[in-house]
C-alpha cells in the first residue's frame, strides 16, 4: 500500500524562490533545522507542505498555484504585509520566543501595551486563521483517508483549534522546536491570550516536544491555564471529551548528509582558507544572532579565560560564525550591536597582530564556512541561555577532524543526550565557562577521543530517521487504522 500522504505546516517552508540575473524565478532550499529535518519525510512519502510566502518572488510563485518537486507539493500562503509583520516581528518574535527562552528581564520588560494586543488580534490570530484555511482546504479536497496534519512551532499555536472545529475528524499533531517554559513565565501574557493558546494546543491529538523537561512544563501549563485533567504519569491530557498525548521526541540530524557535505568542494575550499588562517587552537561557535544563544557571555568568558591564562594569548582564537537573524526586530538589532561591542572590547584589550586576533567575528550566512569550521575546531562552545535542541552540538562532532571537545549548556535540549560526553556549563556562569575552555584545551588526547566518539555514536544511533519514525508512531497511535508505517 502506498505511503500515507502527510500535510506539514510551518511558517518557514522547504524552499524559497529567488530571481536570477536572467529574470527567471527558481527554487532554493529553505534554511533552518526544522526544514532540514522534515524535508527528509518528502523523500519517503508524498508530502504537501503549507508555508508562508516570505518574499515577493514567493508570492508571485504562489499565485501560479502549488509548486511541485517529486513527491513534495509546496503551497504558499500569501499574507497581508501588515498582518504578517505584527504576527512575525511582534508576537511570534520577540513576544513568544522570549517567553519560551526566558529572555524577558521582567523588572523592566515586556510591557503588554496596545501594540502587543494589536499584534495578537490583528496579526497572530488572523495569520493562524489563514494557515487553518489552507489546511482545511487541503483536508476537504483529500481523496480517501484524511492526511495527518503536522503543525510546526510557536508560529502556529492557535491554528489547531480552528482546524478541529471545522474538520472534527482531522488527526492533528503539533511539534515545538523550542523549549516549553515553566507555567509562571506564561503569566507575562494576559489571561485570555495564554488560555486561548493552551486550549488551542489541546485541540491536537499529539503534542511533541524535544525533552522530558519540556513535557513536564507543558503538562503543568495546561493544568494551570485550562480546565483540562492532566495525567502526569501517562503524559496525557483529557480535555473536552478527547485525550491528547504529549511526547518527548528529541530531533536529530542526518549523519550521511554531513558526511557528504564535509567532502563537498565548497566546504573543502573553505577548509583550506581556515587552515591558512588558523592559530594553534580554535574555539568555535556557530549560531544565529539570537539573544537565546548567549553570544555576548561566550565572548566575555573567552576574555576571562585569556586573562586567567595569559600563556594562551596569541595561540587560540574564538571564531564566532554568526548568521544574521530577525533584523527587523529591535531586540535583535540591539543584540547584534552588543555582540559587536563585546568582541571589540576583547580585541582592544589583547594585542592583535597580523597573525592573531582574540575574537574573530564572522557575521554572514555562509553554510560551507560553518561546516568547514565544524571540521577545524578544537573546542566547540554551545552555551545557549535556553535552546530547544541545538543541532550544532549534534552536527559538528560528526564532521570534526581534531577530536574537538564540546562545551554544552545545561539548558540546551541536546544536553540530556550529549551531556555525559561534553563539559557541562551553566550559561550564566562566566568563570565556569572560562575554566571549561581551559580544561578543554589542555585535555589529554585519549579523553578527547573518547568523548567525541561518544558524541558521534549517540548522534548516529539516534539520527533523524529515528525522530521521523517516532513522530509517525505517534500519529499511528492517534489514528491506528489510517497511518501506515
Ligand atoms: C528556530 C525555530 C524555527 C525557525 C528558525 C529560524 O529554529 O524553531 O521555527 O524557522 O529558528 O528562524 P526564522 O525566524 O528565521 O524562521
Amino acid at each position: 500500500m502506498a505511503e500515507q500522504p502527510l500535510l506539514i505546516v510551518s511558517n518557514r517552508g522547504p524552499c524559497r524562490f529567488t530571481r536570477g540575473p536572467d529574470g527567471e524565478v527558481t527554487a532554493q532550499r529553505g534554511g533552518g533545522g526544522l526544514v532540514t529535518a522534515l524535508s527528509g519525510l518528502a523523500a519517503v512519502r508524498p508530502v504537501t507542505w503549507i508555508a508562508s510566502a516570505l518574499s515577493d518572488e514567493d508570492a508571485e510563485m504562489a499565485a501560479r498555484g502549488p509548486y511541485r518537486d517529486g513527491d513534495l507539493t509546496v503551497r504558499m500562503v500569501v499574507h497581508d504585509r501588515e498582518e504578517y509583520d505584527r504576527y512575525y516581528n511582534v508576537f511570534a518574535n520577540p513576544t513568544l520566543w522570549f517567553i519560551h527562552h526566558y529572555l524577558w528581564g521582567l523588572a523592566t520588560e515586556p510591557s503588554v501595551d496596545r501594540n502587543v494586543r494589536l499584534a495578537w488580534d490583528a496579526g497572530y490570530v488572523p495569520v493562524n486563521q489563514r494557515f487553518a484555511d489552507a489546511v482545511v482546504a487541503e483536508l476537504e479536497s483529500a481523496e480517501g483517508d484524511l492526511p495527518p496534519v503536522m503543525l510546526q512551532d510557536y508560529h502556529l499555536f492557535v491554528a489547531p483549534a480552528d482546524i478541529r472545529e471545522r474538520v472534527p475528524e482531522a488527526v492533528i499533531q503539533h511539534f515545538s522546536h523550542i523549549p516549553w517554559p515553566m507555567p509562571d513565565y506564561w503569566r507575562v501574557l494576559p489571561p485570555e491570550i495564554r488560555q486561548t493558546i493552551h486550549e488551542s494546543m489541546l485541540a491536537c491529538d499529539v503534542i511533541g516536544l524535544h525533552t522530558a523537561r519540556y513535557v513536564g512544563n507543558f503538562l503543568a501549563s495546561v493544568a494551570q491555564f485550562t480546565d483540562a485533567r492532566v495525567d502526569t504519569e501517562a503524559a496525557t491530557v483529557h480535555f473536552r471529551g478527547r485525550t491528547v498525548r504529549v511526547t518527548s521526541r528529541p530531533i536529530s540530524v542526518d549523519p550521511e548528509e554531513f558526511d557528504r557535505l564535509a567532502a563537498s568542494e565548497a566546504v573543502l575550499a573553505e577548509r583550506e582558507a581556515l587552515q591558512a588562517w588558523r592559530p594553534e587552537k580554535v574555539v568555535l561557535r556557530v549560531d544565529r544572532t539570537d539573544p537565546s544563544k548567549n553570544v555576548v557571555r561566550g565572548i566575555q568568558a573567552f576574555e576571562l579565560f585569556l586573562s586567567d591564562h595569559p600563556e594562551w594569548e596569541g595561540r587560540v582564537t574564538l571564531l564566532a560564525k554568526l548568521d544574521p537573524s530577525r533584523q527587523d526586530i529591535p531586540e535583535y538589532t540591539e543584540y547584534m550591536g552588543a555582540i559587536q561591542r563585546a568582541a571589540r572590547t576583547v580585541n582592544d584589550r589583547f594585542y592583535t597582530t597580523d597573525d592573531w586576533q582574540a575574537v574573530d567575528l564572522r557575521i554572514s550566512d555562509n553554510f560551507p564556512e560553518a561546516i568547514a569550521g565544524y571540521a577545524e575546531y578544537d573546542v566547540l562552545l554551545v552555551n545557549a541561555i535556553f535552546d530547544g535542541m541545538n543541532l550544532v552540538a549534534k552536527e559538528a562532532p560528526l564532521v570534526n577532524d581534531r577530536d574537538g571537545v564540546l562545551i554544552l549548556s545545561e539548558n540546551a535540549g541536546a544536553h540530556p543526550e550529549l551531556g555525559e560526553h561534553a563539559l557541562t556549563v551553566n550559561p550564566f556562569d562566566l568563570q565556569e565557562q572560562a575554566d571549561a575552555i581551559h580544561t578543554a584545551l589542555v585535555m589529554p588526547e585519549d579523553e578527547r577521543r573518547n568523548r567525541i566518539a561518544g558524541l558521534r555514536a549517540q548522534v548516529r544511533e539516534h539520527d533523524i530517521t529515528r525522530w521521523v519514525e517516532a513522530l509517525m508512531d505517534d500519529l499511528a497511535r492517534a489514528r491506528p487504522e489510517a497511518v501506515e508505517r
